[in-house]
């Protein structure tokens, strides 16, 4: 199993290039099942959990090829892939498939619209809480569905003339339950109005996405989605938005061991919260015609408060990068987990290092070091994997991540990209 050596010290100079955002990837990937027209997806990330959801996909009946897009020196970062679902051959998403990745749980909104019926296993995905499916249930309840749950599988059927628009309130803001209601009211007979719907830019790419393929969709990005129901939805071509939880990963990479780094190919309005956090900490950032700057000379880290909130809070993706960042600060900080229960496993590992942390309910608070020690430790789930990596960067000496298929879920060419503006980090297969 492959693991990430980091040896530590190293200030960061240089670009790196943003990739198309993965949690955007995902749900535009399985849109493509809602229609019997090629959907051409631009600027998709090369990660295993795209990897896993082509399986999926094809699984149901999807013909998928991939074009990789050489650019920057020989290496191909962005891929356009070409998706045709002229026939669903399957409305079954097997366990084996869908235990590996929550997101696969999302192929239930247009199975059933366009089919009128799914079985869908429960799914899997990063241990970070409980993470139930009851939104999507009542959701898809409200547009007609009967769904019963067995043997660990979801069942759903539309009536016999398809789904019908609702109006569905969600008790609690869900990214993915928005994304399934959406695309499956695309489909529905009637208007769906969804109230208190997450706002998040992914949201919004795949109602652009979706649009651009003939679904009337109004609202993204505000709390309220009404979507009219159309017959049929076509082709589209359609260009992945910038990954914001990889963009501020590396800003905060740069404040955490000073530099000088221009983020390419990506927009600061995607995650204005977390930059302003991130500035606060003494880092400079500025935008530049492609992406963004972050600067951070001589000034050490002062200490920031967080909490976690849906878009346009600060995203829980970052958090426990945020609080890799605050290991070293001046000072203390809060940091607080409000979207997930069970997100600070990254905790004991960063201890490893040297961090000072204690945990109070939702909360942790975080006693600045003024320097950590490298150590091997274990990457726990996607985002916290990356947060070792920021710490290992500014430890002394050798920093040893084992369990790194977490990192390759979400991180495209994590290393390449360090290595490549002065950071001393290798891969080592065993
Ligand atoms: C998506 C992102 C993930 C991010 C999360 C929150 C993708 C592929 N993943 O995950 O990276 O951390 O948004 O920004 O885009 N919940 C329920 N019942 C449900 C559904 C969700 O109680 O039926 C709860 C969850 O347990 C969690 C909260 O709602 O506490 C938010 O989860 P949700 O927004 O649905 O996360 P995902 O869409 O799975």
């Amino acid at each position: 199993m492959d693991r990430i050596r980091i040896v530590g010290g190293n200030e960061l100079h240089g670009v790196i290039p943003i990739s198309g955002a993965k949690n955007a990837a995902l749900p535009l990937m399985i849109a493509s099942l809602l229609t019997d027209d090629t959907l051409t997806l631009e600027n998709v990330p090369h990660l295993a959990d795209v990897e896993q959801l082509i399986r999926i996909l094809g699984n149901h009946g999807a013909d998928i090829s991939v074009n990789g897009r050489r650019e920057r020196q020989g290496e191909s970062y962005a891929r356009t892939i070409h998706f045709t679902s002229r026939n669903i051959v399957s409305t079954t998403a097997p366990y084996e498939l869908v235990s590996k990745m929550r997101a696969s749980f999302w192929v239930i909104g247009p199975l059933l619209a366009r089919e009128g019926k799914a079985r869908v296993s429960l799914p899997g995905g990063c241990a970070i809480g409980t993470r139930p499916v009851d939104l999507f249930i009542d959701g898809l309840t409200a547009l007609g569905a009967n769904i019963e749950i067995d043997g660990g599988y979801v069942n759903a059927t539309a009536p016999a003339g398809g789904l019908v628009g609702g109006r569905y309130v969600f008790p609690k803001i869900s990214v993915g339950a928005t994304h399934v209601l959406m695309m499956a009211a695309t489909l529905a007979n009637g208007t769906t109005v969804l109230g208190n719907a997450a706002r998040e830019p992914e949201v919004v790419d795949l109602a652009k996405c979706l649009n651009a393929m003939g679904a009337k969709i109004t609202g993204q990005g505000t709390s309220t989605i009404t979507v009219e129901g159309v017959p049929s939805l076509s082709g589209a071509r359609h260009r992945v938005l910038p990954d914001r939880i990889e963009t501020g990963t590396y800003a905060m990479a740069v404040a955490m061991t000073g530099g000088d780094v221009i983020l390419e190919d990506t927009d600061a309005s995607l995650l204005e919260t977390a930059l302003e956090a991130i500035r606060r900490t003494g880092a400079e950032i500025s935008e530049t015609n492609s992406g963004i700057r972050i600067v951070r000379n001589g000034a050490g880290i002062k200490p920031v408060d967080i909490v976690t909130d849906p878009f346009p809070g600060f995203p829980t993706d970052l958090q426990a990068q945020f609080m890799g960042l605050m290991t070293k600060s001046s000072g203390v900080s809060h940091i607080t987990e409000t979207i997930f229960e069970n997100r600070f496993m990254h905790v004991q590992e960063l201890a490893r290092l040297g961090a000072k942390i204690s945990l109070s309910g939702q909360t942790a608070k975080v006693e600045g070091v003024s320097r950590l020690k490298g150590a091997p430790v274990m990457a726990t789930d996607l985002r916290a994997s990356v947060s070792l990596v920021i710490a290992g960067l500014a430890a002394e000496g050798e920093t040893m991540v084992s369990r790194v298929y977490h990192l390759d879920r979400g991180f495209e060419r994590l290393e390449e990209k360090l290595t490549r503006c002065g950071a001393h980090v290798e891969r080592v297969s065993d």
